[in-house]
């Protein structure tokens, strides 16, 4: 999450669009689908995104960004699109917090028009061209959440029936917010849990102690070498960190062996990622992690398991799994030998690049191991 505050307004070109506005039944009918597209488990994003996708829907404007006031009184402009998609992460704080602040104390609608005195407008609504504005405080129980600000290049032929429905939205998003922060808590929640199992999993055996977590680490550090977004970077991160669930159901002489293994007992040990991911499955909020938990074995050359995929068909976080998870088992010692010297680790994988691991992937490893490195010293079982 960024934590930049900026003061100076991001300039590009916005296309303004032109249509008028719709009647009263249309906001109606586009009020209801916003609403009932507030469900806590939408696949299609967070629930604060059906609210801006609504508000462009309905009123039309060129920029809708929705701003959550925090603890300490910064607004983070949380959700945007159009005209406001720069601001995307940034925070208020300070005097231009402080003047939203008292604008908002009014409890209504207010529309701005580029010319009228307001220096708060003038910064944050009137970039990139626009010259018409409205803010909406988002006040679910008489509490200051946020507002839902909208910008348009020409001024909106906005009525009483638009400054409502703009309320409405605020209203809604004030719903959706709260429905998001129930989303995270519930997310926390399970993985809480399930990391808990692989935690106690990997504690019964002090050759395994601390490998989800360290391959967590690699692999977080890898899709940032790599230019991933932080929402990806976070399905990264977790999709480790339970990649080895299914080992629960395979029995612990099999786990403790994992080299000499008869052909039965290499089938059961090679079912953990199938496994792995129908335990996770009914959990709708983890279902993010299911492809790197089943694909965590696949081959970039398609000789791997469970389904064989190749190449760039193999979900990208079970690619980066891939590395990390091999690189760790080959430095950590196993009842059937020492730990591998680091060089010849890194040496491994290398000479597997191509075959069994992504070359990119290989290489972007090579880049971040000597500082994910020192960060992981602690996490290494005394041998
Ligand atoms: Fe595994």
């Amino acid at each position: 999450m960024a934590t930049e505050t900026r003061a100076t307004t991001p300039s590009r070109t916005v296309t303004p669009t032109t249509e008028s506005l719709p009647g009263a039944l249309a906001l109606l009918g586009g009020l209801n689908h916003v609403a009932r597209a507030l469900v806590p488990f939408n696949p299609g994003g967070t629930s604060l995104a059906q609210v801006v996708l609504g508000t462009k829907r309905i009123l039309r404007p060129d920029g809708t960004a929705i701003l959550i006031r925090g603890a300490n009184g910064e607004y983070l402009f949380k959700t945007v699109d159009g005209a406001f998609a720069e601001w995307n992460r940034y925070y208020l704080s300070g005097s231009a917090a402080e003047l939203l602040d008292k604008l908002l104390e009014r409890d209504t609608v207010v529309l701005f028009r580029r010319g009228q005195r307001s220096p708060w407008a003038r910064e944050f609504l009137f970039g990139d061209g626009m010259g018409w504005g409205a803010a909406a405080p988002i006040k679910p129980h008489g509490e200051m959440v946020g507002v839902l600000l909208v910008n348009h290049a020409t001024p909106l032929p906005f009525r009483p029936e638009h400054v409502a429905a703009l309320q409405n939205l605020a209203t809604l998003a004030g719903v959706a917010e709260r429905e998001d922060s129930h989303r995270a808590h519930l997310e926390d929640l399970f993985m809480g849990v399930i990391v808990s199992l692989t935690m106690a999993l990997e504690a019964k055996d002090p050759y395994t102690e601390g490998h989800s977590a360290r391959v967590a680490a690699y692999s977080e550090a890898i899709g940032k070498q790599l230019g991933l977004p932080p929402e990806q970077l976070d399905i990264v991160h977790r999709s480790c960190l339970v990649h080895d669930l299914g080992k629960i159901a395979v029995d612990g002489n099999i786990l403790g062996k994992e080299e000499g293994l008869s052909r039965r007992e290499r089938e059961k040990m090679d079912l953990h990622p199938v496994i792995g991911e129908d335990l996770l499955r009914p959990i709708t909020l983890l279902r993010p992690l299911l492809p790197g938990v089943r694909s965590h074995h696949e081959h970039f050359d398609g000789t791997g398991y469970p389904d064989g995929l190749a190449g760039e068909a193999i979900p990208i976080e079970a690619r980066i799994m891939a590395v990390s998870d091999a690189f760790d088992a080959m430095t950590s010692n196993r009842p059937y030998r020492h730990a591998l010297p680091e060089e010849d680790a890194l040496a491994e994988l290398r000479r597997n690049a191509g075959t069994h691991f992504d070359p990119r992937i290989v290489a972007a490893f090579e880049q971040i191991y000597p500082a994910v490195k020192r960060t992981l010293e602690h996490l290494r079982p005394r041998s």
